[in-house]
């Protein structure tokens, strides 16, 4: 664009001067949790059994088990997690110390409908979110709930295997719009699912599906094993997720047309492995697969070009009803959220990936470092998505998960954790240079904002939060909540609204 240029942009940019970086106004900067890995009291005040319930512990080599009848032997870490069910209130005044202007949470199903399918919702579990929400506005901490975070009720899993069955939209509709005439006053911004597309990744079928798994052990990194029966079930069990998503859109508007509404997509950054052209064409295509099969479908309202030929090579047969595609025009969101950790190498080569495996279906990178949980650390694949998928859709969007899981130490009464505050700033500064490329982000939001129970692997001491929790994967600790030092670190960034950035 030339200097003399008249062209006043709409969107949001970060201008950087000699004071640092000046984020624009209204950036919603915050942190991020789901209820079945921080809630606890699993079975309190009416709440029903979530297939999370079922998942124990693990570690980063031992996988976690589903078990359909509980192992007295095991830990289920979600039945008590950090208690913030019944710590809210403290946790929520930390949020508001740090300076939260948005908390995103998830209300989980079972407390509202504890079989999925009941009647008649549960008030005590309706109440509870109230007074959460009630108390982020008394801070001015704007709430974005996630209407489906991995807490699929149990019962409707056995009944009909989670979201293989169409009749689940109805019961997942029901729900939504329970919660959505609820809090219609409370709550504006809306999540339908959380990373809606993890299935596609090797996330396997219980976690986001409610499908009840072929065995107990919960492995990941199987995307590119994905084939014919068990993918026939998982396509045909997100088409499911999608059509429930714009029908909850298409009601949320007449509840309040100020409701905004957003995917959630785990964000697979995938570069070639080497210069090879079948090796950026497997990179280029599980991107597609990965990332743009669901977004198309939110965003656009319509399956990807490259669906047919997907399916065919998955051996997967979808089963579109009359009437579905109309839906899924008339039901897109208004903008694009995502999860970002790491990225990954694709190859054509199976000995090359096979001797170097990363998370899901991807080779290591040789040119990044790893968390201790072997996530390889790349901020710069921040900037590549979030202008790959701004460029595409146009929408905006807002990263609402990113982080470190890292094995902190408490020393003299809090932690040290200077590596996670390097982690988050080269992230964020990630998000300034994509929004310098033009790319419109409305805001960032730390996943794991208190230490919580990790979802992958169910251990407590993979740890993300700025606050600290005692307790140990053994279920010792008093559950004192401390501040780490990032924890200061991010109220200076919030109070900057970003010029402090670099400190
Ligand atoms: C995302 C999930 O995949 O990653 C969260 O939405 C999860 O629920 C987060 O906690 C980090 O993963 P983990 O396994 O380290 O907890």
């Amino acid at each position: 664009m030339s200097e003399n240029s008249t062209v006043t942009w709409p969107q949001r940019s970060v201008v950087s001067d000699a004071d640092g970086y000046h984020f624009p106004d209204g950036f919603f900067w915050g942190g991020a949790t789901a209820s079945n890995q921080c809630e606890g009291a699993w079975d309190k005040d009416g709440k029903g059994e979530s297939c999370a319930d079922h998942f124990t512990s693990g570690t980063k080599d031992e996988p976690r088990r589903f078990t359909g009848e509980f192992d007295p032997t095991a830990k289920y870490p979600s039945h008590d997690a950090i208690d913030h069910y019944d710590r809210y209130e403290e946790d929520i005044r930390l949020f508001a110390e740090m300076g939260f202007k948005m908390y995103r949470m998830s209300i989980n199903w079972t407390r509202i409908f504890p079989n999925g399918d009941d009647e008649k919702p549960n008030q005590a579990g309706l109440d509870h979110y109230r007074k959460v929400f009630e108390l982020c506005h008394e801070f001015g901490i704007e709430p974005l709930v996630t209407m489906s975070h991995y807490e699929f009720p149990y019962a409707l899993s056995l009944k009909w295997n989670g979201w293989e069955d169409r009749r689940t939209i109805d019961c997942f509709v029901r729900f939504t719009t329970t919660i959505m005439r609820e809090y219609k006053d409370l709550v504006k911004y809306w999540l339908t699912f959380n990373e809606i597309n993890t299935p596609l990744m090797g996330g396997g079928p219980t976690f986001s599906l409610g499908m009840l798994p072929e065995t107990e052990e919960l492995r990941f990194g199987k995307g590119d094993a994905l084939h014919g029966e068990e993918a026939t079930r998982i396509v045909n069990g997100i088409h499911h997720q999608f059509l429930a998503s714009a029908r909850t859109v298409l009601e949320g508007r007449k509840i309040n047309p100020e409701f905004k509404f957003g995917c959630m997509i785990a964000s697979n950054v995938v570069y070639p492995y080497s210069c090879k052209p079948e090796d950026v064409m497997v990179a280029w295509d599980i991107q597609q697969r990965t990332n743009y099969y669901c977004g198309d479908v939110m965003v656009r309202g319509e399956y990807a070009p490259f669906t047919e030929r997907y399916l065919r090579e998955l051996g997967a047969t979808l089963s579109i009803e009359p009437g579905d595609l109309e839906l899924l025009r008339e039901g897109t969101v208004d903008f694009y959220s995502l999860s970002y950790y790491m990225s990954g190498c694709g190859t054509a080569d199976k000995a090359v990936l096979n001797a170097n495996r990363s998370v899901f279906s991807t080779a290591k990178n040789p040119y990044l470092k790893a968390s201790e949980w072997g996530w390889q650390i790349d901020p710069e694949g921040l900037r590549y998505y979030l202008d790959e998928t701004y460029g595409r859709y146009k929408v905006p969007l807002m990263v609402v998960e990113n982080g470190l899981g890292a094995m902190d130490k408490v020393e003299d009464g809090t932690v040290h954790d200077g590596y996670r505050v390097d982690y988050l700033r080269e992230h964020i500064k990630a998000i300034v240079r994509a929004m310098d490329d033009g790319a419109d982000v409305l805001g960032y939001l730390m996943w794991g904002c208190i230490d919580i129970v990790s979802a992958s692997t169910g251990e407590m001491r993979k740890r993300y939060g700025f606050v600290y929790v005692d307790k140990d994967d053994e279920g010792n600790g008093t559950l004192a909540r401390l501040r780490k030092d990032s924890f200061w670190w991010y109220q200076r960034l919030i109070a900057s609204n970003g010029s402090s950035l670099e400190e």
